[in-house]
């Protein structure tokens, strides 16, 4: 088989359902950093440029259209940093260039993170008229105190709002919650989660607190000074998720995301079924068929020595690598094992070469890389 053959059959999977093509764009500052938060997030004091970064992702955009053309893109996620912060125009103007460049489906899921403040919620509609069609609320707890913990910026009151003028604003939203907190116990966690399935969400992403390198918590962490629940009592909680999701007709189609039938993100599939798309902006990642070739690509992750390199090169690409077979093997493997769905045996093994390993499988899921 040859290497064009075999992008062809990661591009559409081996039973003939396409994961798709997205775009990822990322928006990379936030009003303040969160402590627990590894992400690539800025904190600007000035006003931020629009315009340039406009044109930046105009570039970037044309770039990689130019390397993949003739896509129809299935999904858009604005994420980040806290793309809410985002002018309205701005968005719009990014879905322009997209627009420009590749066919757009019909049925296009076009998502925005965003913080669930009352000053965001205001601009809801506003992006409504840019092409949004779903929202992603970072809700994180429905618990002051735990919000405060957090770093957080809103009240539960605040995040409920949003919640409320998202669901009249846009025809699909969701929300993310954080458990498994300093010192929060089952009983607590169920009934903020109940609260939480009262707003009728039609997807959730639910996530046990991670506790990342180089960040505030990692240092309280260290010094012993964030309790936060052990293997067992995490794994507990996680229970409780999957029993009262599954009740309310949410249940877990990934480890962290859940969601009605029918309503699962699409973009997010597109990554965990091993599919094809673009990331443009400081520190995107992409996975692009170039030549036959499945290329990773990212890019630089500084805001401002982003902006520079793609305003001398016309893109900011810092990783452009073509994956091996065994390479293409290990990603299908390590994405498809988050899926509820698994992995198609048969097209793991028309686009890596190998029948599945259950050794390797058992050394992933072990090492805890997924
Ligand atoms: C890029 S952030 C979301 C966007 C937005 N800036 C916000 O904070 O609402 C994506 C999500 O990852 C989750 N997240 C970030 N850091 C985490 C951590 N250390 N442990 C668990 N979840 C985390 C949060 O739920 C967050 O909403
Ligand atoms: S969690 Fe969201 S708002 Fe907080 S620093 Fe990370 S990206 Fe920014």
């Amino acid at each position: 088989m040859t290497d064009a053959e075999i992008a062809s059959i990661a591009r559409t999977g081996a039973g003939g359902v396409s994961p798709g093509f997205g775009v990822y764009v990322h928006w990379p500052f936030c009003l303040s950093k969160c402590p627990y938060c590894d992400f690539n997030s800025h904190v600007r004091h000035a006003a931020i440029d629009e315009t340039r970064f406009v044109r930046a992702f105009q570039s970037e955009i044309a770039h990689a259209a130019a390397r993949v053309p003739g896509r129809t893109v299935s999904s858009i996620f604005f994420g980040g940093g806290t793309p809410s912060l985002m002018a309205p125009e701005t968005v719009g103007a990014i879905l322009d260039a997209i627009a420009r460049h590749w066919s757009i489906a019909p049925d296009v899921e076009v998502t925005l993170e965003a913080n669930p403040t009352s000053v965001e919620a205001q601009k809801f509609r506003g992006y409504r008229a840019a092409g949004i069609n779903r929202v992603s609320l970072g809700v994180q707890s429905l618990d002051d105190a735990a919000l405060a913990q957090l770093g957080r910026l809103h009240s539960a009151r605040e995040a409920l709002d949003a919640v409320a003028v998202a669901r009249d604003t846009f025809a699909r939203f969701s929300f993310d919650l954080i458990y498994a907190r300093p010192e929060q116990t089952p009983d607590a966690w169920r009934g903020e989660l109940r609260r939480a399935l009262e707003q009728e969400p039609e997807h959730l992403s639910l996530y046990q607190l991670t506790i990342e390198s180089d960040t505030p918590f990692a240092t309280l962490y260290a010094a012993g000074k964030l309790p936060i629940p052990d293997h067992d009592a995490a794994r507990a909680l996680y229970e409780i998720t999957q029993e009262i999701t599954a009740a309310h007709g949410l249940p877990p189609y990934e480890v962290s995301n859940h969601a009605r039938h029918g309503a699962e993100c699409r973009h997010n599939l597109v990554y965990w079924r091993c599919g094809e798309y673009a990331g443009v902006g400081p520190g995107a990642h992409g996975r692009l068929d170039v030549d036959g070739r499945r290329h990773a690509t990212a890019t630089e992750k500084h805001p401002e020595r982003w902006l520079i390199r793609v305003e001398s090169r016309g893109h900011g690409l810092v990783v452009d690598e073509a994956l091996s077979r065994e390479e293409r093997g290990d990603e299908l493997l390590l994405m498809g094992l988050r899926l509820a769905e698994g992995i198609d045996p048969e097209k793991f093994a028309e686009v890596a070469g190998r029948p599945i390993d259950p050794a390797r499988i058992a050394e992933f899921a072990n090492s805890g890389s997924w």
